[in-house]
């Protein structure tokens, strides 16, 4: 499996805590069936070091890499960030401080979670100009999703791709963000599952689960789809595969 959103950097954000833990988890995604995971740490998070790309995290990047290498784990890992959507990012997009996912056009991006339709309008907007392609994360974790998810909708046709998280489907944000990222599936607006991992013990990277549930609730060739076959087709530079889309 392809994992595209993981904290699983040290000591980088609300992550991992160190290198110990984060190598625990780079075991436990390879143990699981993931092959290649893509380092997301949050960029230009309020309460977070702000890690906006810099030779500092090119080394932090860099030792995570050897220490994998060390410890004998045979897991690919790309580089990129889960980033925080402001208006300085036009200027931190133009001065290389934002990655995008695995080198590919795919940038990552999140919001708080009472985000108004309207800033991810601009966001969107903002990616888009400057060349790149919105990965929106976990929309089924923002409020107005629930309240108004034709906007996900009108979103998905205009080329944005979105990510659910392994733990909103699987019940641990509870019923309502669970509800509705079931309810994204069903219409055809999820393009990838990914772990967003946080620690080896809650929020963990076993994708593993994820896939079983999937197949059980949808079919194999759907959980392939959005934990092998999409993830793979992003870092790859490739749109994703799109199914029918129901409308609300
Ligand atoms: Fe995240």
């Amino acid at each position: 499996m392809v994992d595209i959103h993981t904290h699983i950097l040290p000591g980088a954000d609300d992550g991992a805590h160190d290198m110990e833990e984060s190598v625990e988890m780079a075991r436990a995604a390879y143990e699981s069936g993931t092959e290649y995971l893509v380092l997301t740490p949050h960029v230009g998070a309020p309460g977070l070091p702000h890690n906006y790309w810099s030779r500092e995290m090119h080394r932090r990047y860099a030792d995570f890499w050897r220490a994998l290498h060390a410890a004998g784990i045979p897991l690919r890992i790309g580089y990129g960030a889960e980033i925080y959507y402001t208006s300085e990012m036009p200027d931190r997009l133009n001065a290389g401080q934002l990655l995008p996912l695995a080198g590919s056009q795919y940038l990552l991006i999140e919001f708080p979670f009472d985000v108004r339709p309207e800033t991810v309008r601009d966001a969107l907007s903002c990616v888009n100009d400057a060349g790149l392609t919105p990965v929106l994360a976990h929309p089924e974790r923002y409020r107005m999703t629930a309240r108004d998810p034709r906007a996900i909708y009108d979103w998905v046709k205009s080329g944005c791709v979105m990510q659910v998280n392994k733990d909103s489907l699987l019940g641990a944000f509870g019923h309502e963000i669970c509800d509705t990222a079931h309810m994204l599936l069903s219409h055809g607006l999820i393009h990838c599952a990914a772990s967003d991992a946080h620690h080896s013990d809650y929020r963990t990277p076993k994708l593993d689960t994820l896939h079983r549930y999937l197949t059980q609730i949808a079919g194999e060739r759907c959980a392939d789809l959005l934990l092998k076959i999409n993830p793979g087709h992003l870092l790859r530079g490739e749109r994703p595969e799109q199914g029918e889309i129901i409308p609300f």
